[in-house]
């Protein structure tokens, strides 16, 4: 199983729309995906249709209370583990914890998650913040994805989430890599955007295509349905798709070359 932690400790920048819309393209394409939802305002769990207030969710899994797979939801061919406002009560409680085996519990269910052969993918959507919950995600995932806007504050913010996983990567986890990061509602006119983005490009991989600015991400949103399936021809869906491409063959690189490494 491929894991993916998308990130970024700044708010409101795309994290849940790119892990929907990654999901459900990946998904769409054949790949069985899992999505998981570990951020308090379950935004991706709504967004998939999924009532969370209803069952299990990945806050008792983080509990002990509930094994992975048996909080899956499945919708619009994803299997979705919902989030919940417990969450934030879970990050507080790991907080307390002294061990880092009590601290770091996401990284054995989502090895459970792979035993169990649920999916190929699985995308984590992860709160802003540096807090506990995200770095569970990057001590489980195998890469990191950051996202950003093309304005100052997100860039800034996208570098320090990335000097973090690579924190990550030299303790907790040392498999953890940076596949790159997706430039979210991005405006191709506007000078300022370029500059912004000519910047990050400078200092870390960005995927391609960028993701454009339109209302039809947040109208699908509302509809609690991913733009790709609700608009399958939109522009931005073209983009999602080229984008989720990207990623695999990204990944399956990586793939091959740890294993001519380890040959
Ligand atoms: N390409 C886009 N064009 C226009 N609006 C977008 C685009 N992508 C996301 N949005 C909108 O921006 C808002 C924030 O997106 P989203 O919730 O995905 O961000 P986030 O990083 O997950 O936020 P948080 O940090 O609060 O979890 C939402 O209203 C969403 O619909
Ligand atoms: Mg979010």
């Amino acid at each position: 199983m491929n894991t993916l932690a998308i990130v970024s400790r700044k708010g409101g920048v795309g994290k849940t729309t790119v892990s929907i819309n990654l999901a459900a393209s990946l998904a769409k394409a054949g790949h069985t995906t899992a999505l998981i939802d570990l951020e308090s305002q379950a935004a991706a769990t709504v967004g998939m249709g999924i009532d969370y207030t209803v069952g299990p969710t990945v806050a008792h899994v983080l509990l002990g209370e509930a094994d992975l797979p048996s909080v899956l939801h499945e919708a619009h061919g994803v299997q979705v583990a919902p989030g919940s406002q417990r969450l934030s009560a879970v990050e507080r409680m790991l907080q307390a914890e002294s061990l880092p085996a009590a601290q770091y519990p996401l990284p054995r269910y989502i090895d459970q998650l792979a035993e169990a052969d649920v999916a190929d993918w699985c995308i984590i959507d992860t709160p802003p913040s540096l807090g506990l919950l995200t770095l569970n995600a990057l001590a489980a995932a195998d890469h990191c994805v950051g996202v950003a806007t093309a304005e100052y504050a997100s860039v800034e913010a996208i570098l320090q989430t990335l000097e973090m996983s690579a924190q990550v990567r030299q303790g907790l986890n040392p498999s953890l890599q940076l596949l790159g990061v997706v430039i979210n509602e991005y405006h191709k006119v506007q000078i300022q955007d370029r500059h912004v983005v000519k910047r990050l490009e400078d200092k870390v991989p960005l995927l391609r295509p960028f993701i454009r600015d339109t209302q039809k991400v947040s109208v699908a949103y509302g509809f609690r349905e991913p733009v790709v399936l609700r608009e399958p021809s939109a522009v931005v869906s073209i983009e999602y798709r080229r984008l989720t491409k990207g990623v695999i063959s990204r990944v399956e690189e990586s793939a091959r070359r740890e294993g001519a490494h380890g040959a």
